[in-house]
C-alpha cells in the first residue's frame, strides 16, 4: 500500500518504491515546501552508513546556501580535508577548489565545446542509425549512449574499443542491483581510467581532458597522479548520467505530447529555451550534501556546526514562488533562473558540454524521425537512484527513415 504525501514528506527517502516515477516525488516536495523550507530524513544518504540530514526543498534556501560556501562547505569533513582520498574539484572548499576550475574551466568553455559539435551530431546519427529503418526503436540508447561516446572518446580521449566497455562500468557502478556489484563496476572503471592516464603521460601531446589535468600546476605544483585519475572519475560521474536523464525525459515527454514535438520542429528558435526548461523541469539532481561549518540562519532556520544538509535542487525548481506554473512544462520559458546546474563556486562545469549534447540529440531525433510517439506495445521503464532520475527505455513508433550518410 503507497505512503500518502504527508508520509513520504515526514520521512523523506528517494530510493522509497512509491517513487517509481517522478509524478508522486514532486507532489511530496510541494508538501515539504510548503511546510517549510527545509526538512530532516533521517534515511542516510549517499552511503548506508551516513546518519539523518536536513534537506533544503525552497528555491530560496537553496540558493543561498549554494552561495555561501563558507558556512555550508562541500568537504563532507571540512576540518580536515586529508582525510579524503585526494583533492577533488567537488569536495573542495575555496580557494583550493577555485584554482582546479581555474585549471578545468577553460576546456569546458563555450567555444571549445563548439569545436565538438560536429563528432557530437555524428555520434549521435549513429545511434539513430541503429533503428531508423525499421520505424521503431528506443529513444533512451540515444540519450544514455551519446553523453558516454562523446565524454570517454573526446572529452577523455580513450581508446576507442575501451568506450563501450567503459560506459556499461559506469552504469552498473551508479545503478548495480547490489553493493558488490556496484563497487566492482567502480574498480573497473578506475583501473580503465588508470590505465589511459598511464598511456596519456608516456603518450605524445594530446588535445583532450586527461592533457589538461596532467598539465595542470596548482601553487606550483604538478597534481598528483591519484588527483588527475580521481578528477576524471568525479567528470564520469557528474556528467554521464545527469545529461541522459535530463535527454531521456525530453524523449518521453515529446513522444508523449506529439503536439509540442510538432511545435519544436515548427519553432527551432525555441530550442535553447527548451532545453533549460526540460533540466529545470525534470532532469534536475535531487541531491547533494554540504557540511555546516558554523553557526549561520537561514529562511529562519539556525543551522549547527557539523550538521549535514542535503540541497534538492529539483524541489527548488518546482518553487512556484520563483517559477510562475512551476508545474507545467513550457517549452519556451523565457524568465527560468533555474538551479538545475547549482549555483555559486560549484555551478556544473560541464553545463556548456551537457547543453550541446542535450540540443544536438533533440535535434537529430526531430530531423530524421519527426512522427515519434510511444509505442503502444511497449512500456517506458523509469529509474531513479540517490541522486538522478529518468527514463532506462522509451519505446517509440514512426515513419521508417534513412541512414545517414
Ligand atoms: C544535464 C546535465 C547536468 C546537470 C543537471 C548537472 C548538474 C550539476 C550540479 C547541480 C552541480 C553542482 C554541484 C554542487 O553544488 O556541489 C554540478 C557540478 C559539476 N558538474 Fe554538472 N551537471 C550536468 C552535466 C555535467 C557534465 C556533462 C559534466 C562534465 C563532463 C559535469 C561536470 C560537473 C563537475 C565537474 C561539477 C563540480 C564542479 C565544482 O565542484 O566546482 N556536469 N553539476
Amino acid at each position: 500500500m503507497p505512503k500518502s504525501q504527508e508520509e513520504h514528506a515526514k520521512h523523506w527517502d528517494l530510493r522509497d518504491e512509491d517513487f517509481n516515477d517522478n509524478d508522486l516525488l514532486y507532489d511530496v516536495y510541494d508538501v515539504m515546501r510548503a511546510k517549510s523550507s527545509f526538512a530532516y530524513t533521517e534515511k542516510p544518504f549517499l552511503t548506508p552508513d551516513a546518519g539523518g540530514s536536513w534537506v533544503a526543498v525552497s528555491y530560496s534556501a537553496c540558493a543561498a546556501i549554494l552561495k555561501d560556501w563558507e558556512h555550508f562547505s562541500s568537504n563532507p569533513t571540512p576540518e580536515g580535508a586529508e582525510q579524503l582520498p585526494g583533492d577533488i574539484v567537488i569536495t573542495l572548499d575555496p580557494p583550493r577548489q577555485q584554482k582546479f576550475r581555474k585549471v578545468l574551466n577553460p576546456y569546458f568553455s563555450p567555444g571549445r565545446m563548439q569545436q565538438l559539435q560536429p563528432e557530437i551530431r555524428s555520434e549521435t546519427d549513429i545511434l539513430i542509425d541503429e533503428f531508423i529503418e525499421s520505424g521503431a526503436g528506443d529513444l533512451a540508447e540515444v540519450a544514455w549512449r551519446q553523453p558516454g561516446i562523446v565524454f570517454f572518446k573526446y572529452v577523455l580521449g580513450m581508446p576507442i574499443e575501451d568506450v563501450p566497455l567503459c560506459i556499461e562500468l559506469t552504469d552498473t557502478a551508479l545503478n548495480g542491483t547490489t553493493e558488490d556489484a556496484r563497487s566492482a563496476a567502480w574498480g573497473g572503471l578506475y583501473q580503465h581510467l588508470t590505465d589511459a592516464v598511464v598511456a596519456h603521460s608516456e603518450g605524445p601531446p594530446a588535445d583532450d581532458m586527461i592533457d589538461v589535468l596532467l598539465n595542470a600546476e596548482i601553487d606550483g605544483q604538478k597534481l598528483a597522479f591519484q588527483d588527475v585519475v580521481g578528477n576524471a572519475m568525479l567528470l564520469v560521474q557528474a556528467g554521464l548520467e545527469t545529461t541522459a536523464n535530463a535527454m531521456s525525459f525530453a524523449f518521453h515527454y515529446l513522444a508523449k505530447h506529439p503536439d509540442e514535438r510538432d511545435r519544436l520542429i515548427r519553432e527551432p528558435e525555441i530550442m535553447p529555451y527548451a532545453v533549460e526548461e526540460f533540466i529545470r523541469f525534470a532532469g534536475s539532481i535531487h541531491g547533494i550534501p554540504r557540511t555546516v561549518t558554523g553557526d549561520v540562519e537561514v529562511d529562519g532556520h539556525t543551522f549547527r556546526p557539523g550538521e549535514s544538509v542535503q540541497v534538492n535542487y529539483a524541489s527548488a525548481n518546482r518553487d512556484a514562488a520563483e517559477f510562475p506554473q512551476a508545474e507545467r512544462c513550457v517549452l519556451d520559458r523565457r524568465q527560468n533562473r533555474h538551479l538545475g546546474f547549482g549555483a555559486g563556486v560549484h555551478r556544473c562545469l560541464g553545463s556548456n558540454l551537457a547543453r550541446l549534447e542535450f540540443r544536438l540529440g533533440l535535434e537529430q531525433v526531430l530531423a530524421r524521425i519527426p512522427d515519434f510517439t510511444l509505442a503502444t506495445d511497449a512500456q517506458a521503464k523509469f529509474h531513479g537512484n540517490s541522486v538522478t532520475r529518468g527514463f532506462r527505455t522509451v519505446p517509440v513508433t514512426f515513419t521508417p527513415g534513412k541512414l545517414s550518410d
